[in-house]
């Protein structure tokens, strides 16, 4: 039996960090075990031209211990008004490495989203052209669309036009959540990728709703039924390329998630390699987990893999505290439900 995987430090393709004290908060959660991650541009107001990408970058760095070794890729939120010549310059200069399509209405703080598809066209086909991967929050919001189905109808209504529409566009599909989101990645062998998140590979939706309502599970996108839950993990463990890990750890302070009209978002940045190795375990996938963190979405956004390593022991479970205490407030970390026995060395 494996008591001890040493693997390629970790990336996470999809992360929110916030700003402020929630920033110098969470940061060293995810800047302990991560060596890069991409980073959410949905502050309030978001980060939508190059200047305002560079002063984020520079508060990240800014916020980073002493001593820790990270690097922010940043993302610019797509709005109908992005400037193409911003862009391309922000990404020629390497200060972003992809940006971010948030429907209208989506999810938290995506008002200044995109509502009419046919406008961001032009901006689309330069990032084509220039080869900027766009990151993609794959979810309808007609209101006659039940939660559950936003994101298999998002792919057939916007996101299949959209890559008909747009050759060449590299694009990475958020947060996968269902079977439909894992069969249209592997229906398609060029330019398409899909981060999946830990918690989407533990929890289905009977654990948000089922003996009373679970806040700190609610996320988005939701999650579903177990059978897309156990199509997620069969993606997650496959060692398929396309595949990779963005957590979306989204961290609310409690009073925000505990609340009448709760937040969306599970903080999983403390314990996700903990969580990650056992779920790999479980599947008799360890030998995939590298792959899944580390090699993967290295490859997809053509960058090398992180020289150093970490090394995974397995032995008593691990525990984690319930609560980051943050200068914003305290933040639940994410509850797996199940005893975690892996450890980062
Ligand atoms: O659960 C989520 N939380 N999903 C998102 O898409 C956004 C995120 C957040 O920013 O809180
Ligand atoms: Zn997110």
């Amino acid at each position: 039996m494996t008591q001890s995987l040493t693997i390629r430090r970790p990336d996470d393709w999809h992360l929110h960090l916030r700003d402020g004290a929630m920033l110098q908060g969470v940061l060293p959660e995810t800047a302990r075990h991560f060596g890069r991650a991409i980073i959410m541009p949905n502050l309030v107001p978001p980060v939508v031209t190059g200047a305002d990408a560079a002063a984020y970058r520079d508060r990240i760095m800014a916020a980073l211990p002493e001593g820790m070794d990270f690097t922010p890729l940043m993302t610019l939120y797509l709005t109908e008004d992005t400037n193409a010549d911003d862009l391309a310059a922000a990404h020629a200069s390497g200060l972003i490495t992809a940006v971010k399509l948030y429907p209208a209405g989506a999810t938290t703080n995506s008002a200044s989203g995109v509502k009419n598809f046919d406008k961001v066209r032009p901006v689309l086909e330069r990032m084509a052209e220039i080869g900027c991967p766009l990151c993609v929050h794959g979810e309808v919001v007609d209101a006659e669309i039940d939660i559950f189905d936003r994101e298999a109808v998002f792919i057939d209504r916007v996101l299949d036009p959209i890559r008909r529409a747009t050759p060449g566009l590299r694009v990475v599909m958020e947060h996968i959540t269902t079977a439909d989101g894992v069969a249209y990645v592997q229906a398609n062998d060029r330019d398409l990728g899909a981060t999946i998140t830990t918690h989407h590979l533990i929890i289905n939706r009977n654990h948000i709703l089922v003996g009373g309502i679970k806040p700190h599970y609610y996320c988005l996108p939701v999650a579903k039924r177990e059978s897309h839950r156990q199509a997620l993990v069969q993606a997650a463990t496959s060692g398929d390329a396309r595949f990779f890990l963005g957590t979306d750890s989204a961290p609310h302070i409690d009073a925000l998630k505990e609340h009448a009209c709760g937040c969306a978002g599970c903080f999983t940045a403390t314990n996700t390699m903990s969580c990650l190795a056992e779920v790999f375990e479980a599947a008799n996938a360890l030998d995939k987990l590298e792959a899944f963190t580390s090699l993967n979405g290295p490859a997809f956004y053509g960058l090398p893999a992180n020289d150093a390593t970490i090394t995974l022991t397995k032995g008593d479970p691990v525990t984690y505290p319930a609560k980051l205490e943050t200068g914003a407030g305290p933040v639940t970390v994410f509850d797996p439900g199940f005893p975690l026995h892996w450890r980062v060395a």
